[in-house]
């Protein structure tokens, strides 16, 4: 019932180097990509962005000459009774100062809302309000557990790259605009946003240098583990009955 040591060698080798692509392979599926997201009213946007955390994605098309720029901000897998927020932030990074577009679902008319409301402080009331550029053209819809903000706004001409952020919470009684959770991806939840490029730098460049160093960790561990330690085992258990291979066994094993 012995499994031979060629048998243990080819599956280790198996498990370290073969599985981990398996896995990977099935994490790349379940990606979802926004480019063949079609919307329902017909809009059509040049760009998106898969946001990198709380199923968010950003369709937009913007227009450098003019400062022009139409978005949908969607948010996936949500509850009708969550509210959900995208804004861009002018003078910083995070919540204060972000200048919001919000959505809900109104409990009793089941009508969407949408409006827009800027950010002073942490513990804001989230009234509506005017921003500091123009919006127009806002509107939001809820179909199959996503909830989609749509706006235009104008921007001053040339401006490339900007600070946003996205968030979901839950809706209290009255539709009141609860807190949104304080932990996690909740927190995570702001960018830079090229709108050029469509590029976002988020945490996830961290994400990213994390899984290098998982990767180069993994790849350091199959070599170990699968090869050389199978080559000292098997040094120490064939070559020592011969003779003329003492100590060269040896060597072998504890190289
Ligand atoms: C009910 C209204 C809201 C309350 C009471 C609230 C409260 C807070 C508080 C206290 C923090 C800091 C948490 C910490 O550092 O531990 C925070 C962070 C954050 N909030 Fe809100 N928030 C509200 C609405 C919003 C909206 C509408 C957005 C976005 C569009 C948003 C986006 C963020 C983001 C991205 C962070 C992390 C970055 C930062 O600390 O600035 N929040 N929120």
């Amino acid at each position: 019932m012995f499994l031979s040591s060629r048998t243990i060698f080819v599956g280790l080798c198996f498990l370290f180097v073969l599985a981990p692509c398996f896995t990977r392979a099935t994490t790349n599926e379940v990606q979802v990509s926004c480019d063949s997201h079609n919307f329902n009213n017909g809009k059509h946007f040049r760009s998106c962005v898969d946001l990198p955390v709380l199923d968010s994605f950003l369709h937009y098309s913007y227009v450098r000459e003019t400062g022009v720029l139409e978005v949908a901000y969607r948010h996936t897998n949500i509850e009708s009774s969550s509210w959900i927020a995208w804004g861009i932030n002018p003078t910083s990074k995070g919540m204060i100062g972000a200048q919001t577009l919000l959505a809900y679902r109104n409990s009793t008319s089941g009508f969407m809302r949408a409006y827009t409301s800027s950010i002073n402080g942490y513990t804001p009331m989230l009234q509506e309000g005017p921003l500091s550029f123009r919006v127009t053209q806002l509107s939001a819809e809820y179909l199959n557990r996503e909830m989609t903000i749509f706006a235009t706004m104008v921007w001053p001409s040339n401006t490339t790259v900007v600070n946003h952020l996205w968030q979901d919470g839950p809706l209290k009684e009255g539709d009141r605009l609860g807190m949104h959770a304080m932990s996690g991806n909740h927190l995570k939840s702001m960018a830079n946003l090229d709108l050029l490029s469509g590029q976002v730098m988020t945490t996830k460049a961290a994400n990213d240098n994390m899984l290098l160093v998982k990767s180069i960790h993994g790849l350091v561990n199959a070599v170990c583990w699968g090869i050389f330690i199978p080559i000292g085992v098997m040094a120490a258990r064939y070559m020592r009955t011969y003779k003329g291979l003492d100590p060269t066994w040896f060597y072998i094993l504890i190289l």
